[in-house]
């Protein structure tokens, strides 16, 4: 990275830390999870006991394959919102049968190429055009050239972090992306029971823990911050009404932390609401595509814990 796309990057982080510390409700935005130590701690909570997340997609993928890639089709440009390097792309790249092309679109152009390097060893015969972008915000796909068909895929209910207006907003943007015959394969979270969901963000070994503190962490070394870790704590619940997973940090004191010349204050008990996780119903799902997208198929694990959509843009 040069420096000026550095400091870029790194003054935006800044204006969102203040932004959400001066709020009523303190926030902070969970994308800024995932630095090196974050993804490597998101990859541990993938492996937890509690975190059925990952194991029922993985489980709904391998028993629907033969379905999910029919649904992908031939001479399909494939492009993932967001990493690339998972089983279940690999999954799907085993399975696929006469690919255009897989377009992993993501931030981290460093991540992009050793994700691309990887699969193209993997993958002798497949193309892979990486796009450094941030997905969230417009970018555009490479030109279909031989392909007949795109299609967008977006594992593992990272939707579920969006705020509903950020998510259909969201999906606006990808729909005006695709053009009739096009797809979306799209996962999401069940919304189940409370004591499954609560759970699996609050493992027994405390890694989910440790993922929240991240960010303070993080603060602290990239932004000139003194957060002292031990003076917080992780704290997630179901909110029912919302029908999402809260994830708090909360000040175990009255004190004040500084980040780069400003001073924020807690009080003992406040806290910095981190990330949200909607959990949805068909209903709930349906309601948030409706006007953009028509659900053509669903498919589920064996437990109905998860379920993979495969949506069509409906036309203007
Ligand atoms: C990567 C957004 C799917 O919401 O379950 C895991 C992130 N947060 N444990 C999720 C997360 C706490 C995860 N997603």
């Amino acid at each position: 990275m040069s420096t000026t796309q550095l400091e870029t990057v790194s003054s935006t982080f800044l204006q969102d830390v203040k932004e959400g510390l001066s709020k009523p409700q303190k926030e902070l935005p969970s994308k800024y999870f995932y630095d090196e130590r974050g993804s490597e701690l998101f990859e541990k909570i993938c492996t937890l006991d509690e975190y059925y997340l990952t194991r029922a997609e993985l489980d709904l993928m391998e028993t629907h394959i033969k379905e999910i890639c029919s649904a992908i089709g031939r001479k399909t440009l494939l492009a993932e919102l967001g990493s690339g390097s998972s089983r279940k792309t690999r999954l799907l790249l085993e399975h696929l049968d006469e690919i255009e092309a897989y377009i992993p679109v993501d931030i981290s152009a460093d991540f992009l190429n050793s994700t691309a390097q990887s699969l193209r060893e993997e993958f002798p015969d497949l193309t892979v055009h990486p796009v450094a972008a941030d997905y969230t915000r417009p970018f555009p796909l490479p030109f279909r050239d031989g392909a007949e068909r795109t299609v967008l895929y977006f594992p593992g209910s990272t939707i579920g972090n969006f705020t509903q207006e950020r998510a259909s907003r969201f999906l606006g943007r990808m729909a005006g992306l695709l053009e009739p015959g096009d797809g979306f394969l799209i996962g999401a979270d069940r919304v189940k029971d409370t004591g499954v969901l609560e759970a699996a963000y609050n493992d027994k070994e405390g890694v989910t823990a440790q993922f929240n503190l991240n960010l303070l962490r993080r603060i602290n070394g990239e932004l000139d911050a003194d957060f002292d870790l031990n003076q917080f704590k992780h704290h997630a619940f179901f909110n029912v009404e919302k029908s999402l997973i809260e994830m708090h940090l909360v000040s175990r004191t009255d004190q004040s932390v500084n980040i780069a010349g400003s001073t924020y204050h807690f009080q003992e008990g406040e806290t910095i609401h981190t990330e949200n996780s909607h959990k949805y119903s068909r209903e709930h799902f349906g309601g948030l595509v409706e006007g953009l997208f028509i659900i053509e198929k669903e498919w589920r694990d064996r437990n109905n814990l998860f379920s993979l959509f495969y949506l069509s843009p409906l036309k203007e």
